[in-house]
């Protein structure tokens, strides 16, 4: 329903929504290095790293400066505040060095407005109450939207995929998954939204990857792009490789660029699990109550 009176003028509009497609291009999504420093704190921990801010400053130029195999996988990147005002080594600013490569730069909604409603994996559920509770937040979701006239089409939507909880002992198949994320999504969120970029909420990154595919790959109707904003799922292996060490970077980079490509290939549902996967590839990056 247009606002009678309206917030945004066409042109402002149209910059929104030319905004939201760059970043959802084909074969393109989100990186989002966007962890607090507190949650970062627990990352560098986790690969016996001082969280210092030349550490956070070093990984975060680290997955930056990734070479330009990346350029056509990544439309976006989300930066915490601080990281914002961080430089390369050769010193350039971090928003100068994303936007050389076609990216598009943000803070925490600062890209175009991102609406993300996450309903956390905690718990033992099954599939079904996922997307009975999804689509519940949802159609909540849109219906404030519309109250506020939000303009949709300059917005994007970053949801949890419809899984099964982390304790849940049934297994459902990618299709499943699918299958229930799409339903959920078509039964919710209206198709002037210009893309839905899925977070990766605790998946290992291989299964981020094949659900996303699967996703893309469902015989429903999907009237927006869909792709990712993954955190955890794109960066659980290079964190890794990189160790904290200097001399890793070229072997940390090369991780994150696999995990581009193959999302890259998923939001278009052309991936195949090449069985090179890197080493944090199939652990589950679940955290209890995690917060970003
Ligand atoms: P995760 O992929 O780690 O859930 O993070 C997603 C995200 O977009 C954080 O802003």
């Amino acid at each position: 329903m247009p606002y009678q009176y309206p917030a945004l003028t066409p042109e402002q509009k149209k910059e929104l929504s030319d905004i939201a497609h760059r970043i959802v291009a084909p074969g393109k999504g989100i990186l989002a290095a966007d962890e607090s420093t507190g949650s970062i704190a627990k990352r560098l921990q986790s690969i016996g790293t001082e969280n210092t801010e030349e550490n956070r400053r070093f990984y975060r130029q680290l997955l930056l400066t990734a070479d330009d195999r990346v350029n056509p996988c990544i439309g976006g990147v989300i930066l915490f505040h601080k990281t914002l005002y961080q430089k390369a080594d050769d010193g350039r600013p971090f928003p100068q060095v994303i936007k050389s490569k076609g990216g598009v730069v943000g803070i925490k909604n600062g890209i175009v407005p991102i609406v993300e409603p996450e309903i956390l994996p905690v718990g033992d559920h099954d599939l079904k109450r996922c997307q009975y509770v999804t689509e519940k937040v949802l159609a909540a979701v849109y219906k404030a939207l519309s109250d506020h006239h939000i303009y949709l089409e300059g917005t994007l939507l970053k949801p949890n995929m419809v899984t099964p909880g982390h304790a849940c002992t049934q297994k459902f198949s990618h299709e499943e998954i699918a299958m229930a994320t799409v339903t959920a999504l078509r039964c919710t969120v209206p198709p002037a939204v210009t893309g839905i970029t899925f977070l990766s909420g605790g998946q290992s990154e291989e299964e981020a990857s094949i659900n996303l595919n699967a996703i893309n790959k469902c015989p429903l109707l999907k009237p927006w792009a869909l792709t990712f904003s993954y955190g955890r799922a794109l960066q659980a292996s290079a964190l890794k490789a990189w160790g904290g060490k200097k001399e890793n970077l070229k072997a940390a980079q090369e991780e994150y660029v696999k995990r581009a490509l193959a999302n890259s290939l998923a939001c278009q549902g052309k991936y195949t699990p090449s069985g090179h996967a890197g080493a944090a590839a199939s652990e589950s990056l679940f955290i209890s109550n995690h917060a970003y």
